[in-house]
This record gives structure tokens, C-alpha cells and sequence, in this order.
């Protein structure tokens, strides 16, 4: 007799257990309310909120994004409500959802900033982890602290002395080499890294003679980027041990396995949230039957399967 096992779709992040391996990547989902209408929201692996600061941001000049050849180009300028409006507006929602919530952070001015948002965070437990945002390129900075291992490594050994709740640092992939700034943060303690945020890039109107976004450069996201993203996920599992989390262009069940064969342990999905909110759902179910269909037990034979068919090649 066959016998039908369910395959364990389950994944640890740090002490953060996930139930399944898809989130949602942080300033596409908003703080998840204004999606409840449209999907299930207590099937996702966990929600990464909108980038929070201390102070409330009203963000970058509109226009703020524009479509561009596969993906689209933003600069929101971390328009939020700030971490008090936050503790008080938003997250009474998100706790009541039981799954877990990924609060993402990020300092205006001063990387003090990071350790007052950690200390409110550290205290709340709705709150499951912190994603440190130190690679938005929308904050007009001449250089972001994720383009430096030693300041990546300051920042993050800094805040790790201030939370036990799993910490994970959120990476840019405008570097030269993002396996070295990985690094950096594990070794400074961060529980994961998360990769990449968008693409530094521009686009022009060419009959108007005009930037199409109001802050003339912005960031790249969408199914542009995927083959940048996969490359420096699978960069960061040859160097890194701690778990990755693999986002840029996830658009369906097969986009979302190439970052796992590259060494994902989960993923996040993005800009396809605005063509369709019920993806990443969609994408938990072709996991599913992907696993099934290939006798698959377990997720973690799926992270970095790409490396273990490269071993067996050797
Ligand atoms: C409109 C928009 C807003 C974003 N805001 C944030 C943000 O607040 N914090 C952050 O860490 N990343 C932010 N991102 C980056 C995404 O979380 C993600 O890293 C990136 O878009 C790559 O994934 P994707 O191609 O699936 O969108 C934003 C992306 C978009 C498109």
C-alpha cells in the first residue's frame, strides 16, 4: 500500500518557526489590512511590514513608481506612520492573525536610531522578528550602510546586544560583492539575511524629456531583477550558514523554486503582489504539490539543491 505523507512545508528562521516558507516582502503588502479582503492572510509563512522609522515619513515626490520593461521602478521614500502610530494602528491587526510578524526598520539620519526601535520592539511580543532595512535606496544617502561590511557588521553587532527576537538583516544588491557584506552580518549576529532589496536604477520620458519618478532615480523590482537576485542568493549560500531569504521578482511556483535550488530557505514575493495578491497562495500550494509530485518530504531538501546536484556531479 502507498503510503500519502504531507509534505512539511515548515522552516526555522532563528528561533522563528514558520509554518510555511513564503512571506511577503516588506513595502509591498502595506501592514497587511488593506489586503485582508483579497486573500487568506493567516495562510502566509508570516507578513513583513512596510519599513517603520521613529518619526512618522511622508515620503519621496510623486510620481512614485512607473512600469519598466518587466518590472518597475519605485521611490516611496519610506512614507510611513512611525513606530508609535504603528504600535498603536497597525499591529492590533496584524497580532490578531497568529501568524508571525516581521516588523522592518530603518534609521533616517543616525544608525542610533536602529537601537530606540529595537528597544520598543524588543518588548512587544506580537512582534516575532526585526528586519533591519539597511539597504533602501530611496533615502537620498550617498552611501547605505549595507554597501559597507564594516558598518554592517557595527550596526548589526550593536542591535543584536539589544533583542533576542530573531534579527534579520535585509541586504542591497548595489555592491560590489554581497556574499562579503552576508558575512559581515552573520558574523556580527544576525539570524538571517534577506535578498536583495531593489535595484538603483532611472528611467526617462523621452517626449518629455523628464525622469518618470519624481526622485529621478529609484529602485528596480520585478521579474527584471530575478537573475541578479538568484546569483547573489546562491553567492551567499557558498559563504554564509545562516538561512536566506530570497526575493527579487517571484512571480509564480517556478520563479519562487529557483531561489530555493540557489539556497533560499524562504522567499518573499513582491512587486507581484500588485498584479495579483493571492500569489503568493498560489505559490504555497505549488510547493505543495511540487514536493508531492516528487516525493519530497521536506523543505530543507529543496534549499540549495542546485549545490548538492553540483557535489554529486564532482
Ligand atoms: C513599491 C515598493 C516599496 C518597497 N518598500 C520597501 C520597504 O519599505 N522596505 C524594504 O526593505 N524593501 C522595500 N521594497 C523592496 C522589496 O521588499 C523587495 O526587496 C524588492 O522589491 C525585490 O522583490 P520583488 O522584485 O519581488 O519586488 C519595496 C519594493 C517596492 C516595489
Amino acid at each position: 500500500m502507498v503510503k500519502h505523507t504531507k509534505p512539511n512545508l515548515s522552516v526555522n528562521i532563528g528561533n522563528l518557526v514558520l509554518k510555511n516558507p513564503v512571506m511577503v516582502a516588506s513595502g509591498t503588502f502595506g501592514y497587511a489590512e488593506e489586503f485582508s479582503c483579497l486573500l487568506d492572510l493567516k495562510r502566509l509563512g508570516a507578513i513583513v511590514t512596510k519599513t517603520i522609522t521613529i518619526k512618522p515619513r511622508h515620503g519621496n515626490l510623486p510620481p512614485r513608481t512607473c512600469e519598466t520593461p518587466a518590472g518597475m521602478l519605485n521611490s516611496i521614500g519610506l512614507e510611513n506612520p512611525g513606530i508609535d502610530n504603528f504600535i498603536k494602528n497597525k499591529l492590533p491587526f496584524l497580532k490578531k492573525l497568529g501568524i508571525p510578524i516581521i516588523v522592518s526598520i530603518a534609521a533616517e539620519d543616525d544608525p542610533g536610531e536602529f537601537y530606540i526601535l529595537v528597544g520598543q520592539l524588543d518588548k512587544i511580543s506580537a512582534v516575532s522578528a526585526i528586519e533591519l532595512n539597511i539597504s533602501c535606496p530611496n533615502m537620498q544617502k550617498n552611501i547605505l550602510i549595507s554597501q559597507d561590511a564594516k558598518e554592517t557588521s557595527a550596526l548589526v553587532s550593536s542591535v543584536r546586544k539589544l533583542t533576542r527576537k530573531c534579527l534579520i538583516t535585509k541586504l542591497s544588491p548595489n555592491v560590489t560583492s554581497i556574499s562579503d557584506i552576508a558575512l559581515a552580518a552573520q558574523d556580527a549576529g544576525s539570524d538571517a539575511v534577506a535578498l536583495i532589496n531593489t535595484l538603483s536604477g532611472m528611467s526617462i520620458d523621452v517626449h518629455k524629456c523628464a525622469p518618470r519618478i519624481g526622485s529621478w532615480v529609484g529602485g528596480l523590482s520585478g521579474p527584471a531583477i530575478r537573475p541578479v537576485a538568484v546569483k547573489m542568493v546562491w553567492e551567499a549560500y557558498n559563504k554564509i550558514k545562516i538561512p536566506i531569504i530570497g526575493m527579487g521578482g517571484i512571480m509564480d511556483i517556478d520563479s519562487a523554486l529557483e531561489f530555493f535550488f540557489a539556497g533560499s530557505t524562504a522567499i518573499s514575493v513582491g512587486t507581484a503582489n500588485f498584479i495579483n495578491p493571492g500569489v503568493s497562495l498560489e505559490i504555497i500550494s505549488g510547493l505543495e504539490k511540487y514536493m508531492t509530485d516528487n516525493g519530497i518530504l521536506n523543505l530543507n531538501n529543496i534549499t540549495g539543491k542546485l549545490k548538492a546536484c553540483e557535489d554529486l556531479a564532482r
